[in-house]
């Protein structure tokens, strides 16, 4: 049952039948052309995707992400773009799910507004934003005085010493948490006995190695550190005792997920230790064999 699908899940998604799969969880492209596979949008500014001195140096970040010299009417259109990119497959992903089944969805902080309006719109109920909470984040961002010392500016270089161009260090990933709506005139707990979805699992969480970190039980913050084995296999590899917390909160063993951007495989790692069956599409077919090695 359990199989990894080289291929565009979403084309790939069409076979699927309906109904049929309790958890979607996946960390999808978050639109912000951080590697090839991420670049949803037209724009063919060749200063958003281009490099600086900086970035030929930096091992991190190849690409620059943002604009020169200003905002362009292409780079502003990129929200939307990703919206329109995340309806493609929303209704099919709604399709597939089990009525009261969850979907968890990994999407990065400046689109998943973004990418919540387009799955609203395909039906599904937005239930809420978790907190992952990181060990550790890169980070970019310039001493704006450094700049005025390199045009020898000494009176703007002291106005401005301290301050930086760019964003506070991204400490925490948010992971939207939606629901398929279960059918009209059922209460939840008869969608749980008609379909084995619908509740969260506290028991399961109180036992999970995760919590004895300061955090309340069952809170949406979870604190969770990328081992020394999350890491080598995808630049997006996820932890796997992430990835088993949320299998954990939302299934039963024996039960499908599915995830449709599937990367190296933590996923569906993570879902196998637990005995769930798995499903994972992957279109690159380099992370393809990745996982196919992985999952053996
Ligand atoms: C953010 S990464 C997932 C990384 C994953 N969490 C892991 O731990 O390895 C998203 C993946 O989606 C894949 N991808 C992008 N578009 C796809 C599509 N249409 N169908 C299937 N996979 C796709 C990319 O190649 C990339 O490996």
């Amino acid at each position: 049952m359990s199989k990894i699908i080289y291929g565009d899940s979403i084309i790939e998604i069409k076979q699927f039948k309906s109904e049929s799969v309790h958890l979607i969880l996946s960390d999808i492209p978050y639109g912000i052309s951080f590697e090839e596979w991420d670049i949803l949008h037209s724009n063919s500014n060749s200063a958003l995707l281009g490099k600086s001195p900086a970035q030929e140096k930096s091992s991190l970040f190849k690409k620059r992400g943002k604009p020169l010299n200003g905002w362009s009417e292409a780079d502003k259109k990129m929200p939307l773009e990703y919206y329109q990119w995340c309806s493609k497959w929303a209704p099919e992903w709604f399709r597939v799910l089990k009525p009261g089944a969850s979907c968890f969805i990994f999407a990065g902080r400046r689109f998943a507004h973004r990418c919540i309006s387009a799955l609203e719109d395909a039906g599904f109920i937005f239930k809420d934003m978790i907190a992952w909470q990181k060990d550790a984040a890169a980070h970019r961002a310039q001493n704006v005085s450094v700049v005025f010392n390199r045009r020898n500016d000494t009176q703007n270089e002291e106005k401005w010493d301290g301050w930086k161009i760019g964003n506070l260090r991204p400490l925490f990933e948010p992971i939207l948490w939606f629901m398929k709506p279960y059918k009209i005139g059922d209460t939840l707990t008869d969608n749980i006995i008609e379909n084995e979805v619908g509740g969260y699992n506290e028991k399961a969480i109180k036992r999970n190695p995760l919590l004895n970190q300061g955090i309340e039980v069952c809170s949406n913050i979870i604190k969770c550190k990328a081992e020394k084995s999350d890491r080598g296999l995808h630049p997006a590899q996820k932890p796997i005792a992430l990835m088993k917390y949320l299998i954990e909160l939302t299934t039963i063993e024996g039960q499908i997920v599915l995830d449709p951007f599937c990367g190296c495989g933590s996923t569906l790692q993570a879902a196998k230790e637990l005995n769930r069956e798995y499903i994972g599409i992957e279109i690159n077919y380099d992370y393809y064999k990745v996982v196919t090695e992985r999952l053996k």
